[in-house]
């Protein structure tokens, strides 16, 4: 039998996965360091820890998860362990935001995080003798763990970066990609949206555990769905086009929202996007760095809520599509096999897809042609996560497998949360695998979260 990924040879299995640690590392640095004291501090979502906890919450992972909970060793350091722990998820309707926390100083946090990197560089070289016996120490499964978990937060720290006072960061002090979004990314005209047509067809969601080198909990068994005809949009919905929505006064028209929904937007206010500002001179758009004219970039894809995402679609008499589907358009063939990429089985460079840093920005959508479907749908994984219909809940045979880590999907499955599908431009590209899972809170407006429609055929 062949695996779909062979397993690394079992020897350089710690080397290899301690190697792609130290360059998840060094991305972390580069990251917080576009922050400056202060803006460590600062809330930037109002019910989410300030940046120092992330800054201390990725060290204390990979001690909680790898030192304490698979070697059995005793704290690093007892209060930060904790501290670091676990961050929030915001509850739906806004409650009062936690506390003030009394952060440690700066100086002892990054000690902290020395600290614990140089006890996992050689720690993980121990794990290898557990595997017989462990299943979290066999084929680095933990440290995979560690770093995948570390590359997820490069993408929650970017949008918490995002919604931070411009003033706080110090774009310039980083090796990462321009700052400014490249002239070709602004201005532009986004390619016609259509709806294409996609035969029904069954679809493989997830994958069996031992066909890849590392998969979460949720991502296992696999199952094969059957998707029946639908039409997809060719691309996803964009700022402009979700202009026209709001100047339609979308948001105050009842027929689009369902009553709760409207009540948590009144609440907080919300008669835009949540990267919008109404100026004197019109909108903008908060980017990265700064906010920009909504004309210069009406043609990036918009992100917004999944309640959101099924008002404008009401609107324009659409549908979100479901997980199942959105794996249909990307992954299925007319041929009937299915693909590992939507362009291919093989690459995941700059031109097929928006991801891994290229970019600090999402670009206007039709930039990347290459890494159409085989259906003829463009950029479903790259560019920003896509909503879909579909609630975060454990297919069927899911087991919390990962033992030091039983919440990771579990904590999730309440109904509030929905499937977001593909990846965005801080999603690293070792996310990339069709089994991979990511959701939301459906309130949810500060993640690149964007959408587009589907219907019947
Ligand atoms: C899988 C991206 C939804 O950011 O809440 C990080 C990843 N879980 N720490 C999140 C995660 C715990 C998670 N998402
Ligand atoms: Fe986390």
């Amino acid at each position: 039998m062949t695996l779909a990924t062979p397993a690394p040879d079992a020897e350089r299995v710690v080397p290899h996965l301690l190697e792609r640690l130290e360059s998840a590392w060094e991305r972390s640095d580069a990251l917080f360091a576009l922050l400056d004291e202060d803006g460590l501090l600062e809330r930037g979502i109002p019910l989410r820890h300030p940046p120092i906890f992330y800054l201390g919450h990725l060290p204390a992972f990979a001690v909680n998860q790898v030192l304490r909970g698979v070697l059995g060793r005793p704290a690093l350091d007892a209060r930060l362990d904790e501290l670091f722990e676990r961050g929030i998820d915001p509850p739906a309707d806004g409650e009062p935001a936690p506390d003030a926390v009394d952060w440690p100083p700066l100086a002892r946090v990054l000690a902290y995080r020395d600290a614990a990197r140089a006890a996992l560089r050689e720690a993980a070289y121990e794990l290898p003798a557990r595997a017989a016996h462990d299943e979290l120490a066999r084929d680095g499964r933990i440290l995979h763990v560690v770093l995948e978990h570390e590359l997820m937060h490069h993408e929650t720290l970017m949008y918490l970066v995002q919604q931070l006072d411009h003033a706080f960061k110090r774009p310039l002090e980083t090796s990462l990609g321009a700052v400014t979004p490249a002239p070709a990314d602004l201005d532009a005209r986004a390619p016609a949206r259509n709806a294409v047509s996609i035969p029904a067809g069954e679809v493989t969601l997830g994958a069996e555990r031992d066909a890849i080198a590392f998969g979460w909990d949720n991502e296992f068994p696999s199952e094969r769905v059957e998707v029946p005809a639908f039409t997809l949009d060719s691309r996803p919905v964009t700022i402009g086009e979700f202009l026209l929505f709001v100047l339609d006064d979308g948001y105050s028209d009842p027929r689009w929202w369902t009553p709760h929904d409207r009540a948590v937007l009144d609440k907080r206010r919300r008669i835009a996007p949540v990267d919008w500002t109404r100026t004197p001179d019109g909108w903008t758009v908060r980017t990265l760095f700064r906010d920009l004219p909504l004309e210069r970039v009406a043609a990036w894809p918009v992100h917004v809520s999944q309640v959101e995402a099924r008002a404008y679609l009401a609107w324009e008499g659409r549908r979100l599509p479901t997980e199942a589907e959105l794996h249909r358009a990307a992954f299925g063939t007319p041929q009937g096999h299915e693909r590992r990429f939507p362009w291919g089985d093989d690459g995941a460079s700059c031109a097929q897809l928006v991801c891994d840093f290229h970019t600090l920005h999402p670009r206007p959508v039709g930039s990347t042609p290459a890494g159409d479907s085989a259906f003829g749908v463009a950029e479903l994984v790259g560019n920003g996560w896509e909503w879909t219909s579909t609630p975060f809940l454990p297919r069927a045979g899911f087991r919390a497998d990962v033992r030091t880590y039983p919440g990771y999907s579990a904590d999730f499955f309440d109904g509030q949360h929905a499937v977001v599908f593909g990846a965005a431009w801080p999603t690293d590209r070792g996310l990339l695998r069709r089994s991979f899972r990511n959701w939301y809170q459906v309130h949810y407006p500060y993640a690149f979260t964007t959408f587009r429609g589907a219907g019947p055929v």
